[in-house]
């Protein structure tokens, strides 16, 4: 990625995706996840930097994710761009995987340009370990209004998916399926917890309820994904617009793996012109994770001058925010 007269341009963007490897076992394996980022990330760092016609001597920083994730898999590129950074004596950039899916929505946002500043926001960020509601006053100034009490809204996706004998990953499966499903077929409870905080596991439970009443479940999946799928969304949708109201802000954004789904993008699309918000969902390619949102973070932090010290490790459980009074 380059700062552009017009603002970012990314110059290559390349995701090298383990979901084939780790399908067979129904989710991710921490050890073939690390061994085949080892494995894969030389010859993809290459692959970059051929695409983008540059040499390494011109590349003016380096970043990686810090946290959170898993540790073994963090370390391979945090590691990686450490050596990089160290051999081209260029800064490095260690960056908070939650705050790349947070400024996704503005990589291809047409009126940030160089100069511009993130605009104050209410993001939701949906990926598959962590459900938030942030309040971004500007880059670097987040504060943690809301989060999933037990699973995050993508965990929920898969671990539905499972009981309904769906493939990993479940998100796509089930929004699949919901798209030939009637979604009033099952009444799923939407659990709204205390205040802008979220709650899945009851919805999970529900539907492993439903299913063992069913003599063949396989015969109403489409209904039970559209059923469940959309009570997701109604959860999802609610409280984004509510923290929007109580932060008083004018623009919501969505990202991260589950922002994925369409009938998401069009619901909170809907609901957000109904309150007079302006809504802004992270471009498609971006919404899983990916190498360009972390390096438009790092990009804005080098501007901030905020490069990180070499001693720096990663952290799998790093918080976005450290609030005192949510954690
Ligand atoms: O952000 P992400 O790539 O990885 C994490 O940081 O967790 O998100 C992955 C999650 C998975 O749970 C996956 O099932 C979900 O995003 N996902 C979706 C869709 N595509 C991916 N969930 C619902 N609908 C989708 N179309
Ligand atoms: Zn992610």
């Amino acid at each position: 990625m380059r700062r552009g007269v017009e603002g970012p341009e990314l110059l290559s963007s390349l995701v090298s995706s383990q979901v084939e490897i780790h399908r067979p076992y129904g989710g991710v394996v921490p050890e073939l996840a690390s061994r085949n980022h080892a494995l894969k990330l030389r010859p993809l760092v290459e692959q970059a930097l051929a695409e983008a016609a540059v040499p390494v001597s011109a590349l003016d920083a380096f970043a990686a994710t810090r946290g959170p994730g898993l540790a073994s898999s963090l370390l391979v590129g945090h590691s990686m761009a450490k050596a990089l950074a160290l051999a081209a004596r260029k800064p490095f950039l260690s960056i908070n995987h939650l705050e790349g899916h947070l400024l996704s929505p503005f990589l291809d946002f047409e009126p940030f340009g160089a100069q511009s500043e993130i605009p104050p926001h209410l993001a939701l960020i949906v990926s598959g370990g962590h459900t938030m509601l942030v309040h971004a006053r500007g880059f670097g100034d987040y504060r943690l209004l809301g989060r999933s009490l037990d699973d995050a809204a993508g965990e929920a996706f898969d671990k539905v998916a499972r009981l309904l004998g769906l493939p990993y990953p479940g998100g796509p499966e089930i929004e699949n399926q919901a798209r030939l499903g009637d979604p009033t077929t099952y009444r799923f409870p939407r659990s709204m917890p205390r205040q802008l905080d979220f709650s899945f596991s009851g919805l999970k439970t529900a539907v492993r309820y439903t299913l063992a009443k069913l003599d063949d479940p396989q015969a109403h999946c489409a209904d039970l994904c559209a059923s469940f799928q959309q009570a997701v969304l109604d959860v999802l949708v609610d409280k984004a617009v509510r923290g929007a109201r109580e932060a008083g802000c004018e623009l919501v954004t969505l990202s991260g793996g589950v922002s994925c789904n369409r009938a998401l993008r069009q619901a909170m699309d809907r609901a957000c012109h109904q309150e007079g918000l302006t809504f802004l969902a992270c471009p498609a390619r971006f919404s899983t994770d990916n190498a360009a949102m972390i390096a438009f973070a790092g990009l804005l932090k080098l501007k901030e001058g905020g490069a990180s010290s070499f001693r720096e490790d990663i952290d799998p459980n790093l918080a976005l925010v450290s609030s005192p009074d949510i954690q």
